[in-house]
């Protein structure tokens, strides 16, 4: 197979990629080593930025989010039962939008069908070979057989655990990363939540997080010991735990999914090399408590896909050049947000010592200056992409 850029993963990364190369008439290939139904229904992420919505909007494929998304203007950040609104449209005039994840893969997905991209599923990427060359080559398996796309760049947008990164030079990067002392238990469960903007709430027994998928699906999360297992908590003893944490009472519906994440941020500061670029996870991940991996994905695709642009359009090299450079400023916000966020709302060393008295007094911070509520609510809708210009 040939094509202009190919592209490794159907995530929001690589679809969204696609699209945008092909609104400027730039062709690629997407090989994706699972299946179609197996993409379109994994539970990841549910909380789009305003740039992000912004950017589905500008590819046309926004039209299911505008009608299914929540459109919220606020969040609550609470502290032992006492409560601070953050006010995003007052800070910013931004919102976010609640949308899963997987409907965005499912929009991205029947997007590329309708304009003609080809997406392989079950096509696994096995080496990419030639990235310092002008005509590097993927080569992958689909059905038991061996394949390859020749193209001008790859796209290396397969997650965490794909090839591009490994495929980098060992000594072209500097890897960074933290590995919380603590996971999340999240639960999906039919069920009208209670609650009509996110709670982050930090309790003396843990952190908890009332969010939502839909006005009929909650997503509730539970602070948890790392080597804690699903089979310790039962449904009865997780609304409990839920309702004493956020201090409301909730819907207890009946739970559908139930999984322990770790929680960890790991980032290499290089993003390229040759004609290899990555975006999205394949670079870098963070605990969810900001809600940043999608948005950091999309951005860092943003930056991609116009760098390809300029280069077909006009030769010139400069944009791909400074790629990594570009993305790593807002990876850096992101992490640092991320970061933030989980160590304001954690649990983390018994009440009444140094790290915990800080901990309160940042909340405390929280509740009286509009300046620290206006820096929470700009990071947490996001930075608009000129700040980083
Ligand atoms: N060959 C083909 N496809 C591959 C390979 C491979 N060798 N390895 C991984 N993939 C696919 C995965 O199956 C997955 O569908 O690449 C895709 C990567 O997608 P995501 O993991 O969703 O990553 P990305 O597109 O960067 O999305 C951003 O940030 O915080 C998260 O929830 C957020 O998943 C979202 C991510």
């Amino acid at each position: 197979l040939e094509t202009q850029v190919g592209i490794i993963g159907a995530g929001p990364s690589g679809l969204t990629l696609a699209l945008m190369l092909e609104k400027q008439g730039i062709k690629s290939i997407i090989i994706e080593n699972r299946s179609r139904d197996y993409v379109e229904n994994r539970v990841r992420a549910g909380l789009l930025e305003h740039n992000t919505v912004e950017v589905f909007d500008s590819l046309g494929v926004s039209e299911r989010l505008h009608k299914e998304g929540l459109v919220h203007h606020g969040c609550y950040i609470n502290f032992n039962g006492v409560s601070q609104h953050i006010d995003f449209e007052k800070h910013t005039k931004r919102q976010v939008t609640i949308y899963a994840q997987q409907e965005v893969v499912k929009d991205l997905i029947q997007s590329c069908e309708e304009r003609g991209i080809p997406v392989l599923f079950e096509a696994d990427a096995t080496e990419i070979e030639g990235v310092e060359t002008k005509k590097p080559i993927i080569h992958f398996t689909q059905n038991g057989e061996k394949k390859s796309i020749s193209c001008d760049f790859v796209g290396g947008c397969d997650g965490f655990h794909g090839i591009a990164r490994k495929t980098l030079p060992k000594d072209s990067y500097k890897e960074y990363k933290i590995e919380y002392p603590f996971s999340w238990l999240g639960i999906l469960a039919h069920a009208a939540p209670t609650y009509d903007e996110l709670i982050y709430a930090y309790h003396k027994e843990g952190f908890a997080l009332a969010s939502l998928r839909s006005p009929v699906v909650s997503r509730l999360y539970l602070q948890v010991d790392n080597n804690d297992a699903v089979e310790n908590w039962s449904d009865e003893k997780i609304w409990d735990q839920l309702e004493k944490r956020l201090g409301i009472a909730l819907n207890r519906g009946d739970i559908f999914e139930k999984s322990i994440t770790p929680m960890r941020s790991f980032m290499i500061d290089n993003m390229q090399f040759g004609r290899l670029f990555l975006a999205g996870d394949s670079a870098h991940i963070v605990p969810p408590t900001g809600a940043k991996g999608l948005n950091q994905a999309i951005a860092d695709i943003n930056n991609l896909a116009k760098a390809l642009i300029s280069f077909y359009q006009t030769g010139n090299e400069d944009n791909l050049n400074n790629y990594t450079q570009k993305c790593l400023a807002r990876v850096w916000r992101s992490l640092d947000f991320s970061n933030f966020m989980t160590y304001l709302c954690h649990k983390q060393s018994e009440e009444g010592t140094f790290e915990s008295r800080l901990q309160k007094s940042k909340f405390d911070y929280l509740r009286m200056s509009e300046a620290y509520q206006k820096t929470v609510a700009e990071n947490y809708v996001g930075m608009p992409f000129e700040a980083f210009e």
